[in-house]
Formats: C-alpha cells, structure tokens, sequence
C-alpha cells in the first residue's frame, strides 16, 4: 500500500501548481503524487502556521520535521524572514520543496532525514504537522525527542487531529514536557510543549 511517506519512484508524476495567498504574499506550491495534500493546502497546516504566527516569538531558526513539499516551512521563511530546515522520508516531497523553497524566494534547507537521524544543531522552534499514518511512536518520537534540538527557551508547535488521538498524544508528552493547547478548531488540536 502506498502511503504518503513511502518512496515509490514507478508513481506516475501528476504535477500540480497550488496557489495560496496569506499574510500578502502570493505563494505558490508545486504538488505531485504521492506525497501528503497533493491536491492542495492541508487544513491543519494552515491552522498551525496561522496559530504560530499570531502567537510568534522572536526566532533566528526553525526546523519543520516531516516538512513534505514545503508548505509550513516556506510560508515561515517568508513571513518571519528567518532561515529554516525542513526533513522528510519521502525523495519526491523533498526534491518539490527544493523547488517550492526556489519559486517563492526563501532561503530554507530541505534534506532527508528519519525524524532527527541526519539532525545534529539546535533550533528555536520545531514545528510539525506529524505523520500520523507512520503510527504513533514515530509522533511521540517526534515530540519528545525534539526537547533535545531545542535552543534555550525553544518550544515545539505541532498540530493533531481529535479524531486522531490528540488528547492521548498530548497526556503522554505531558509526562516529560510541558505542554499547552493554543486552539481548538475544525476538529485540529494546536499546541506547543517546551522543557519543564
Ligand atoms: C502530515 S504530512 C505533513 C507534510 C507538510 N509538512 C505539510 O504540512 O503539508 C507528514 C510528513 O512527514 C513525513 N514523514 C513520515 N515519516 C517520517 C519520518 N520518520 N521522519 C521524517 N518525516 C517523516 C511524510 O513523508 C510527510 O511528508
């Protein structure tokens, strides 16, 4: 079965341009299958970078793990005009994001990465629309583990469906971080944990 973290390099390529307009940029996004929200913005993705830009810090660097053709990582770069890094698994969203990171003029970093396997500096946010379809020990992997790629006072954003576990995710991070829910909407949980 393919899902949208599995490298199938036989998939038929089926490009498409997503345009999307916010915070008065004009952003464009190049899709293709088998990568995640081919057909366009992912609700979820919007919610968050929307959530984090209304409740910004003053950052110099961020990482977006399991950043697939570049949505919330470019749409970062852009706005708060700061240098980023984008992960994924999957070759076909990483080489899109190349090229989305080049059609809107941002300076951000795509590389493959298994979660923090190729990872090795500190960041002042990790942001995450995790790949709940990789189970959930690659998400909380993703969530605790990140504690230790923060820089002092650095926090990670991520957002989960309710219907895809949310409440459990955030009780069993809340064990080892501290974790505070920001939004509740259109059935997207936004929340954000830092160091206790
Ligand atoms: C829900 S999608 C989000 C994609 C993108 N950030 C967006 O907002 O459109 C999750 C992404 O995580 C990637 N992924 C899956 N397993 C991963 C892993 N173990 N390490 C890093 N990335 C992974 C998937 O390939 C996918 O691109």
């Amino acid at each position: 079965m393919n899902h949208y973290f599995t490298n199938n390099d036989n998939l038929k390529s089926e490009r498409r341009i997503i345009k999307y307009e916010a915070y008065s940029y004009d952003f464009q996004f190049i899709s293709d299958n088998g990568v995640f929200a081919k057909k366009g913005i992912d609700l979820g993705s919007r919610l968050l970078v929307d959530t984090y830009l209304k409740n910004k810090k003053d950052i110099k660097s961020f990482l977006d793990v399991g950043s697939g053709y570049g949505f919330i990582s470019i749409v970062l770069a852009k706005v708060l005009n700061v240098n980023g890094v984008g992960i994924d698994v999957n070759k076909r969203a990483l080489k899109l994001a190349i090229e989305n990171a080049k059609i809107n003029k941002v300076s951000v970093s795509f590389k493959e990465s298994y979660i923090y396997d190729n990872i090795d500096g500190k960041y002042d946010l990790i942001i995450t629309n995790p790949p709940i379809r990789a189970g959930k020990n690659v998400v909380l992997t993703i969530l605790k583990k990140g504690l230790d790629y923060l820089n002092r006072d650095g926090e990670i954003w991520a957002v989960i469906r309710k219907d895809q576990g949310a409440k459990s995710i955030i009780k069993e991070i809340s064990k080892e971080a501290s974790v505070e829910i920001k939004e509740k909407s259109k059935g997207f949980w936004i929340f954000f944990l830092k160091k206790n």
